[in-house]
């Protein structure tokens, strides 16, 4: 087991307790880079009936369980809501089923996905009930209604709302990497940040099942009072704020912002870099120079998020990309930010190469491609430059349309 955070159930609303772990020392989320960590929340309900929705990373299940202990004993947990069968939050399942034979509601691609994980182990004898949109869990005194999140972050997502006390437990949605002892959002100063992070490099690829899910909400007549995510912390003061941010980001809202991002070997990519961002610098828009190996993927993507327009650019090594310039296109395929246009540019000595590359793989990311690229054999100079230049206004011209 990590060492953690030992004990400190904290109690949410009367009966509503967060039971989660602290990952203090986590440093890289498949990929994406933690330097402050992060948390796997778990949250305690309790009425006549108790239900535990979501469980932690296998590593932290002794935590979760701890924290359980000071509520309940583990053997009276009734249900346990599977909202996302990501191991960061179904991890610790085995090992809670050892300790009770709760029901475990969750929907039908969550339970089959179950199946892949848990099935070498044994799952065979647990009790599954398949939930849907609308559906509810009664324990008593409060009530959870399940809304499939399909894609918010997997196939098999869900959030799970409790009327009485008007909290939507919202799993990957709305949550943030850090790791903190504090559990509200006001105790922690600005967390929009953290959450336009997050948002950019694990939801940005679904706007489009955001939108839909943000409208049922509104459909359903939810208006949570708070919003208790999965990581991070929960969402109180500022409710309003990060609605409004997940719809901005979710419709691929941009602004007057240039990326120029690049890596180097003998400082020829790099010179055209600068010339770029410099030029758009000086038509007035905002300009960031991200060097592929000073920062990390997520931070890139954080700041693509509201950036209308971005070049990348890399020398040529063995007829190709520079090894780090292929890593973030590969991450950038992934991610596919919406509404953006990009340009490639690039040195080389004798074959050539990388811009070709890049354009190839841009294109794949679904951006909008500007051609042709700059290719510079050796070290720009005279109309080298002056490209470069054009490039860097047209950028910020295309950021102002
Ligand atoms: Fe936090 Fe998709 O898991």
């Amino acid at each position: 087991m990590e060492s953690g955070e030992r004990g400190g159930a904290v109690e949410l609303a009367r009966g509503v307790y967060w039971v989660g772990a602290i990952d203090w020392n986590g440093r890289d989320f498949h990929g994406f880079t933690t330097p402050e960590g992060t948390t796997y929340n778990a949250y305690l309900v309790v009425g006549e009936k108790t239900a535990l929705i979501d469980t932690v990373k296998a590593d932290f299940a002794g935590e979760m369980l701890e924290r359980i202990r000071e509520i309940i004993d583990p053997a009276k947990i009734d249900y346990i809501v599977v909202n996302h069968m990501e191991m960061d939050h179904a991890g610790a399942l085995a090992e809670l089923k050892e300790h009770t034979d709760a029901s475990i509601f969750i929907t039908r691609r969550g339970r089959d996905i179950l199946d892949g994980y848990f099935k070498p182990s044994g799952c065979d004898d647990w009790d599954f009930q398949i939930v849907r949109t609308g559906d509810q869990l009664i324990l008593g005194s409060k009530t959870l209604v399940f809304l499939e999140a399909t894609m918010l972050h997997w196939p098999d997502s869900m959030e799970t709302f409790l009327i009485e006390n008007s909290i939507l437990f919202s799993n990957d949605a709305f949550g943030q990497h850090i790791a903190t002892s504090k559990r509200y959002d006001y105790e922690v100063g600005d967390l929009i940040p953290a959450a336009a992070e997050y948002y950019a490099n694990i939801l940005m690829p679904f706007g489009v099942p955001l939108l839909r899910y943000l409208g049922r909400l509104k459909e359903y007549g939810i208006s949570p009072k708070q919003i208790a995510p999965s990581h991070g912390v929960v969402w109180k003061r500022d409710l309003d704020k990060i609605l409004k941010a997940y719809t901005t980001w979710a419709n691929g809202k941009v602004r007057e912002k240039v990326l120029v991002i690049y890596d180097s070997m003998w400082g020829s990519t790099e010179i055209m870099a600068k010339e770029i961002a410099e030029a758009a610098r000086k038509a007035g828009v905002e300009v960031k120079l991200l060097h592929l190996r000073k920062n990390t993927r997520n931070h890139i993507m954080k700041e693509m998020l509201d950036s209308a327009a971005f070049a990348i650019g890399s020398p040529t090594l063995n007829n190709g990309i520079f090894p780090s310039v292929g890593d973030f296109l590969a991450y950038l395929k992934g991610l596919r930010p919406p509404k953006k246009k990009a340009a490639a540019f690039g040195s080389y000595g004798w074959g050539g190469g990388a811009v070709k590359t890049i354009e190839q793989e841009l294109k794949n990311s679904g951006v909008e491609l500007l051609e042709p690229g700059i290719q510079v054999r050796y070290r720009p100079e005279g109309s080298e430059l002056e490209m470069c230049r054009d490039l860097g206004r047209k950028l910020a011209e295309i950021s102002k349309e």
